[in-house]
């Protein structure tokens, strides 16, 4: 995985951030999706701390709203022409 762009959407916490954690000890490059920033900076942070590997690049985005996500799209391409893993984690846990 050295040097693979992995973006994982979610990234701040829950699955999202040990999922970035694994890739992280792996070599990857981390691309962190998050709607916070200051949770984003606090994920990130530890991230380094706990897996050494600091090729992080935090994109803010909420995936919630339909214009956001468009801009993301255009800017992950605009930074990454190629991408090589997506992990479309964050999203809705019904707890109906
Ligand atoms: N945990 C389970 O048992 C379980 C079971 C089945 C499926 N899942 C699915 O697995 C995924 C992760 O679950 P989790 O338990 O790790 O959830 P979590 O701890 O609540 O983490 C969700 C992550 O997604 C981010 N997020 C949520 N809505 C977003 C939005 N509109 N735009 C950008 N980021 C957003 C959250 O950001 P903030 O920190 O800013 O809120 C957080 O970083 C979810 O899709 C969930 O439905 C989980």
């Amino acid at each position: 995985m050295k040097g693979k762009i992995c973006v994982v959407t979610g990234a701040n916490s829950g699955i999202g951030f040990y999922t970035a954690l694994a890739l992280l000890k792996k070599g990857a490059h981390l691309v962190m999706v998050c709607r916070n920033a200051e949770k984003a900076e606090a994920a990130r942070q530890e991230l380094i701390q706990k897996s050494g590997n600091a090729q992080i690049t935090v994109f803010l985005a909420d995936l919630g709203n339909m214009a956001d996500t468009k801009k993301l799209g255009q800017a992950l391409i605009s930074r990454f022409p190629v991408l090589d893993v997506l992990v479309n984690n964050a999203g809705l846990l019904s707890k109906g």
